[in-house]
Order: C-alpha cells, then structure tokens, then sequence
C-alpha cells in the first residue's frame, strides 16, 4: 500500500506539474483528492491493514495527501496569474494607433452660396431679417397688390392651408412685414424657402429658395436697382459677366425688370444650360409700386424704393455645375460630400 501511494503520488506531481488551465488543474483535483479520488480512496482501503499498521499509513495518506493539495493550490495561483497576464496583454490599447475619424459636418451648397450672397448685401448696408414661411394671403398677395381675382396670382400655384393662410409663394411677403416695422431708410433682405404646387423636374421643385431684398428711401431710383443689383452680380460671377435688364411685369413693382447674366457655362456662347441663349435669369426687380408703399403707410410721395427676389437654387446649380435642382434636396451624402 505504501509503494502504490508513493506511485500515486509521484503520478500526481508529475501530473499537476504539466497542466497549464484552470480547468485542467480542477479535474486533476477531483481526480486525486476528490471524494471518490484515488488518494483519498486508499483511506477506505485501511480497513485491511493490521491495527499497527493503519496510523502509521493514514499518516502517510494524510500527508500526501496535504501535500499534493499545496502543490495544487500554488499551481491554481500560478495558471490564473498568467490567464490575468495574457488577458491584460491581449486587451492593451495600442495608443499609437490611428483613430477612426467621423466624418466632418460641411455647409450645404445652398448654404455656401447663401453666406456670400449675404456678406456681399452686408457688406453694402443690408440687413438680414426673417418672416414666416405659412404666410396669410394678405401678406403673400394682397398687400403685394395682388387682389384675389388678379391673373397674376396664376403665375404661382399656392398651397392654401385655409381660407386666408397658405405656404408663401415669394418672399416678397417680407417686404410687407418690414415695411410695417421699420421707418425708412430701410436697406433689407430676407433669405428663406418658398413653396409652389410644381411639378418636380431637373428644374423645378415645390420648395426652393429666394432672397428677397427692398430699400426704401426718399430719392431711390432706377440707377440705385441697377447698381446695386449689378454689383451683385459682379461679386457672384466676376467682373467679366454681363448684366442685363429686361422690362418684365411683377404686380408690386413699377417698372418691373427681370436680370440676367452671361451664361456661366459657355461664357455667353449659347449651351443646353441656357439653352442657346447665352444668357441665365437670375432674379427680377423693380421699383416698389406706390400703392404698395402706400398699404404698408408709407407716403409715395416723399418716399421711393426698389425691391428683388433672387433664386438661390438658380444660382447654386450654375456655380457647382449641378444639372439638376433635385439633388440640392435629397440629401444624399456622396453628392454632398463633394463640396
Ligand atoms: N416675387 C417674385 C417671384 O417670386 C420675384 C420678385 C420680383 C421679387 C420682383 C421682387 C421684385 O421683390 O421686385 O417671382
């Protein structure tokens, strides 16, 4: 009995020596010291041994038995120090390593294009002031000298959201509003989104962009509209564009123009963008018609002033290139990305 536990012993040693787990070392454990484990089995078997002999063996046992499980307990200690080692190893932040960047948020074309058009007008004397995109019909049409049976209200399809409030189809509804809040001399433009009942195509969409502008003062005339309008058009395309004035009709102007430039695409030779004219309508203008100065409370007489709406999504197509006004809206980043 006693050889076959210094075998067993020796077995053990050997055994617990060369596992390298957690779970190893913890069959190992029940396999020997466990309740039915062979160490612990031979104890059962004293009953065989003479009188003489069973202290002495059950020492024997018992101290194989401790020693086995010290030698168990230090190899546990070791093997988790090491599992906690290579844990700590494999999840070491590599701080040299490059970061994932997010992708940076840039200014929509529209945006772009809107910001210089307001510095240019700032930097002339304008303020930027703000009006409400559901608009009654008073401001949007009537005070505009628009009367509800007017064949001019055809030339815009409104969305009417009530009897007298609808979504305004220009941002001349502004002109109204400032005119009633403000004493001239008033130098203003009022940038935001109009809505039509258009059909969508490359060109038209029912949400587009105008700026309107209006300057009310006593002696403004024609050559102030055309300075200044000029001057715009010189900041926004260069010097070498040509402007151009043509006698147009708006209800709440007299004289009324309509302004173009020389095609940016062909330099004024005539391409599919201008389609063979040479020439892009940019915005029209003219001089505030007195019976609009007049529902706002301000004397013809004494005052005078002009008035322009621009499109913003006319101008933002010509300048990046883009054929089509649908992209400007569809939010589609790998359009957007490219500006
Ligand atoms: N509101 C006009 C439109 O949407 C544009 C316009 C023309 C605005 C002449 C003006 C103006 O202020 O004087 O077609």
């Amino acid at each position: 009995m006693k050889e076959k536990l210094e075998a067993l012993k020796a077995e053990a040693v050997s055994a617990v020596n060369s596992v390298t787990d957690e779970k190893g070392i913890e069959e190992l454990r029940v396999k020997y010291l466990g309740k039915k484990g062979e160490i612990t089995s031979l104890l059962k078997q004293m009953g065989s041994l003479s009188p003489e002999e069973r202290p002495v063996m059950g020492q024997l046992v018992n101290k194989a038995k401790q020693e086995v499980e010290e030698l168990i307990t230090v190899k546990k200690a070791e093997i988790s120090k090491k599992e906690t080692e290579q844990k700590l190893l494999n999840e070491t932040i590599d701080i040299t390593m490059p970061g994932k960047s997010g992708k940076p948020g840039k200014l929509h074309p529209l945006n772009t294009v809107l910001n210089d058009m307001i510095d240019i007008f700032q930097s002339m004397g304008f303020d930027v002031v703000d009006g409400p995109e559901v608009e009654t019909d008073h401001y949007n049409f009537e005070c505009l000298n628009v009367p509800a049976d007017h064949p001019a209200r055809d030339m815009q399809d409104t969305f009417y959201l009530g009897e007298n409030l609808l979504l305004r189809t220009q941002t001349s509804a502004a002109q109204i509003r400032t005119m009633e809040t403000r004493k001239p001399p008033i130098r203003v433009i009022c940038p935001g989104r109009v809505f039509r009942a258009d059909e969508v195509d490359a060109t038209h969409s029912p949400v587009f962009h105008q700026i309107e502008g209006l300057v009310v003062d006593k002696g403004i005339t024609m050559c102030d509209l055309k300075g200044v309008l000029e001057q715009f058009a010189h900041e926004i395309y260069g010097k070498d564009t040509n402007v151009k004035f043509r006698p147009s009709f708006f209800p709440f102007t007299e004289p009324s123009v309509e302004v173009d430039v020389t095609c940016s695409e062909c330099g004024g030779k005539g391409c599919r963008v201008c389609k063979g004219s040479g020439w892009i309508e940019i915005l029209g203008a003219g001089m505030v018609h007195p019976k609009v100065l007049k529902s706002c409370g301000i004397d013809p007489d004494e005052y005078s002033g002009f008035a322009f709406g621009i499109g913003l999504d006319r101008l933002t197509t010509t300048r990046y290139k883009i054929s089509d006004i649908r992209l400007l809206f569809e939010n589609d980043k790998r359009f957007l990305e490219q500006f």
